[in-house]
C-alpha cells in the first residue's frame, strides 16, 4: 500500500512536472506524427482545432501547415514557451485536459498526441464533448516503438517500457458515451536519429526523467552500450527506428 505522498497521484504530478524541465531535450529527439496519421485525425471539413497537452508544439506545427486556425492548451509552462516562439500565430493557453479554458462548442477537432494515458478520463473526455460543436471529432494519437524488431524490444525492456505507454494501461483509450464512430487505425513508419540521440530519446521517457542523477546516469549508459554494441546497430551514423503510430478517431453525439 502506498504511504500519503508516495502514491500514484504524486509520481503522476513528479512526472508531468519533469516535462518542463526537460522541453528542450524533449523537442530535440521526440518523434512526430506521420501525414498520414495527422490526415486521420483531422476531418477535412474542420477549421478551428484545440491541440491539447500540445507539448512544444509538434503536432501543433502539422496543423498550421495545413492552414487551419489551432488554439492549443498546455499545462507545463516550458513546454507552452517553446510552442510560443516556433508557433508565434497559435493561442497558446495554460490548462488542462478536465478544465480546458475555452467555451462550450467552440471548435471542431479536438487533436491529443502522446498524452491521452495522462488524463483522468471521464473528465477529459466529458471536457472535450463539452468545447467540440456538434459532430465535432475527438483524434487521440500515440507512438509506439515497434517491439517486434529485436533491438528495439531490448531498448523498451531497458526503459521499463515494453508495452507501449497506453497499451500498458489499457488497449484502448476509454472516450466514453458523449462519442460514438470510435475508429483505431495504426500506421507503420521510421523516424532516423543518429545513435547518441537516441540514447537521449531515452533520456526523454517519463520513467528515466524521475530517477536519482546517479541512477539516470546508469540507465543512459546501458542504452549507450545496446546502441553502439548491438550487432542490427553497431556502425551505424543513422538509426531508423521503426514505429507503430495509433490513432484513435471519435465523433461527438
Ligand atoms: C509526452 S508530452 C506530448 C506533447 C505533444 N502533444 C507532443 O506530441 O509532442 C505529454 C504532454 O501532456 C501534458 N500533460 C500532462 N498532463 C496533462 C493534463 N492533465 N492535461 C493536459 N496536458 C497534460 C504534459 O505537460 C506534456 O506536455
Amino acid at each position: 500500500m502506498s504511504t500519503p505522498g508516495e502514491g500514484p497521484e504524486r509520481r503522476h504530478a513528479e512526472h508531468a512536472a519533469s516535462f518542463t524541465h526537460h522541453a528542450d531535450e524533449y523537442d530535440a529527439v521526440r518523434p512526430g506524427y506521420p501525414p498520414a496519421a495527422v490526415d486521420l485525425l483531422v476531418p477535412a471539413r474542420a477549421h478551428d482545432v484545440l491541440d491539447l497537452a500540445a507539448g512544444t508544439g509538434k503536432l501543433t506545427a502539422s496543423l498550421v501547415a495545413r492552414g487551419l486556425q489551432v488554439v492549443a492548451v498546455e499545462p507545463a509552462e516550458g513546454m507552452r514557451e517553446q510552442l510560443a516562439a516556433r508557433l508565434p500565430q497559435v493561442e497558446v493557453h495554460a490548462g488542462t485536459a478536465e478544465r480546458i479554458p475555452l467555451p462550450d462548442a467552440s471548435v471542431d477537432a479536438v487533436t491529443v498526441a502522446q498524452a491521452w494515458h495522462w488524463f483522468d478520463e471521464p473528465a477529459a473526455a466529458a471536457e472535450v464533448a463539452r468545447v467540440l460543436r456538434p459532430g465535432g471529432t475527438l483524434g487521440i494519437v500515440w507512438n509506439d516503438r515497434d517491439e517486434d524488431v529485436p533491438w528495439v524490444a531490448a531498448y523498451g525492456t531497458l526503459l521499463h517500457e515494453a508495452a507501449g505507454p497506453q497499451l500498458a494501461r489499457g488497449t484502448h483509450p476509454t472516450v466514453g458515451d458523449g462519442f460514438t464512430d470510435v475508429l483505431r487505425t495504426d500506421v507503420r513508419w521510421e523516424h532516423a536519429l543518429a545513435p547518441e540521440d537516441l540514447v537521449r530519446l531515452a533520456g526523454t521517457r517519463s520513467y528515466a526523467l524521475v530517477l536519482p542523477p546517479d541512477e539516470r546516469e546508469a540507465l543512459l549508459d546501458r542504452v549507450r552500450t545496446l546502441v553502439t554494441t548491438h550487432p542490427d546497430l553497431a556502425g551505424l551514423d543513422r538509426v531508423p527506428v521503426p514505429y507503430v503510430t495509433r490513432v484513435y478517431t471519435a465523433r461527438r453525439r
